[in-house]
């Protein structure tokens, strides 16, 4: 499906107007919880599978606020009926603004719209078409958890497509302001601010190009991360060039001039593994002697098979014979590469408050990316921090196993007498779970019985039965790891 929505309707919509339309999405409960609700059904699963039955689910509620949600984000009709029950007062402004359009059985929605953290975003459906303009995503969550709940100064959205984050920190008294190279995003994104009620600028620029020599407290950035098997033909909210990663490569090595002393910036990008050659070499190669320091947490993604067919339904979302040969085309580009999977990063620059001869790299692996928050990255850096310390200072410090886990001990159901695995777990949180040898499982137990570390070692070589000091450098060695992926923590 090619072709975009005019916004010439919708450009016209003004302040007044925006908030008569969330009072009544607020009033009838099309709310960011609903969406939640609707997203736990059968998630993981690719859009065109879940569709019809997410799509029945919500029709059996018989509410306005479920048919606004299988209107706006699950591309379902709604009957006159049923769409003049959902709307009710604001029906006729919906109508004239564009947000419905009379189709076969009714009404459709021409664009989407999600309740997001107490706003209203507008996006366009994802095609292929170079136009598109992005709403807020699965990946834009990442970030999203990463926009301080107040008081993040002056922020930049850069690539903001319909403005999601940019909006994000304006409703939380940020100074705020989106660019994007796609005049249709920032004409989107000018709708959702006036749809929201909130002030933030909006710039048609090539990366940095509009904010003269601006610098800002917090950056945060999405940029298209897709491989583009075919050159020339680019889609700009999706393709990032040849491997996926040239233009986020280009916006990384432009954002330290961008940061005042002490800011951030936080990148969200799924890069396709290079045979022998680690992403922190080319992104430390794209900063250059750039003062900065990089945090680059990476978790598995997906297959390039599973990456060929996500990107390919996108194209053709009705699992035509343009996504046959679009996925054809996608795998014989990655194979071609010699690329095998991608992983999913989210890749933190920090400009210190100071500045220091010498800049950190840190490369962490964890499980899962998808929960970030200002609060975890805070959690993580004290934990890198700790694990940092010298042994004479660590020894001292009361180390526990960090709040939320939980210890799950598999045996393989067939075999009775087959080892058992254990792994720590903290459901809901960026440390997932994580796979516990027997040696840190029972190390983890010395130091919740111990007041601290130098204790636990103590105790630790008491149950192999040898000298604290024959453990003291496996122990402080596993301990730095557990402090690094969260599993520990100094308790203070
Ligand atoms: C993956 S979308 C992310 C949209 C939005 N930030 C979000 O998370 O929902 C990437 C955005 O980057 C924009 N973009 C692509 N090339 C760009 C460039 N050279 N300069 C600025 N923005 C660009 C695209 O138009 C698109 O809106």
């Amino acid at each position: 499906m090619r072709g975009v929505h005019s916004l010439g309707a919708l450009s016209a919509l003004t302040s007044a107007e925006g908030e008569a339309l969330r009072e009544h999405f607020k009033r009838v409960g099309f709310v960011f919880e609903r969406l939640g609700a609707a997203e736990a059904i059968l998630p993981n699963q690719l859009d065109a599978v879940r569709l019809p039955i997410v799509q029945w689910r919500l029709r059996q509620e018989k509410s306005a606020g479920a048919a606004l949600t299988r209107l706006f984000l699950y591309d379902d009709v709604l009957t006159e009926p049923e769409a003049r029950e959902a709307f009710g007062d604001t029906f006729a402004l919906a109508a004239l603004r564009g947000l419905i359009v009379a189709a076969e059985g009714g009404f459709v929605a021409p664009l989407r719209l999600s309740p997001y953290f107490g706003l209203w975003l507008l996006g366009d459906v994802l095609t292929g078409d170079p136009e598109v303009a992005m709403g807020p995503g699965a990946t834009t969550h990442a970030l999203s958890g990463l926009v301080p709940m107040e008081g993040a100064g002056r922020v930049l959205d850069l690539g903001c497509g319909s403005g999601t984050l940019a909006l994000l920190a304006a409703s939380r008294g940020a100074d705020a302001v989106g660019l994007d190279i796609n005049p249709r995003a920032v004409a989107m994104a000018e709708i959702n601010a006036r749809l929201n009620g909130l002030t933030a600028r909006f710039l048609v620029s090539d990366i940095y190009a509009s904010v003269g020599d601006a610098r800002f407290d917090l950056i945060v950035a999405q940029p298209p991360f897709v491989m583009n098997p075919e050159e020339g033909a680019e889609t700009t909210f999706l393709h990032g060039g040849r491997w996926g990663d040239e233009l986020a490569l280009r916006m990384i090595a432009q954002t330290p001039a961008r940061l005042v002393a002490g800011g951030r910036a936080h990148f969200r990008i799924d890069l396709l593994m290079r045979p022998k050659e680690p992403p922190h070499g080319r992104i430390r190669a794209a900063l250059g002697d750039a003062p900065v320091d990089l945090l680059l947490l990476i978790a598995r993604g997906h297959s390039i098979d599973q990456a060929a067919m996500a990107y390919a339904n996108v194209e053709d979302p009705t699992f035509g014979a343009r996504y046959a040969e679009t996925a054809h085309r996608y795998l014989a580009h990655m194979t071609g590469l010699g690329a095998r999977e991608s992983s999913q990063t989210l890749l933190t620059l920090s400009l210190p408050k100071v500045p220091r001869p010498d800049q950190s790299t840190i490369v962490l692996p964890l499980p899962s990316v998808a929960r970030f928050s200002v609060e975890a990255l805070a959690v993580l850096e004290a934990g890198l921090g700790h694990a940092s310390l010298p042994p004479t200072a660590l020894v001292g410090h009361k180390l526990s196993v960090a709040p939320g886990a939980q210890f799950v001990e598999r045996r393989g159901a067939a075999d009775r007498n087959a080892q058992s695995q254990v792994s720590v777990s903290f459901p809901g949180s960026w440390q997932g779970e994580q796979s516990l040898s027997e040696s840190a499982l029972a190390l983890v137990q010395c130091l919740d019985e111990s007041p601290s570390l130098g204790h636990a070692i103590a105790a630790y070589a008491a149950l192999l039965e040898t000298q604290a000091t024959a453990v003291e450098a496996e122990v402080l060695r596993m301990v730095r790891e557990l402090l690094a992926r969260g599993v520990l923590r100094v308790v203070r």
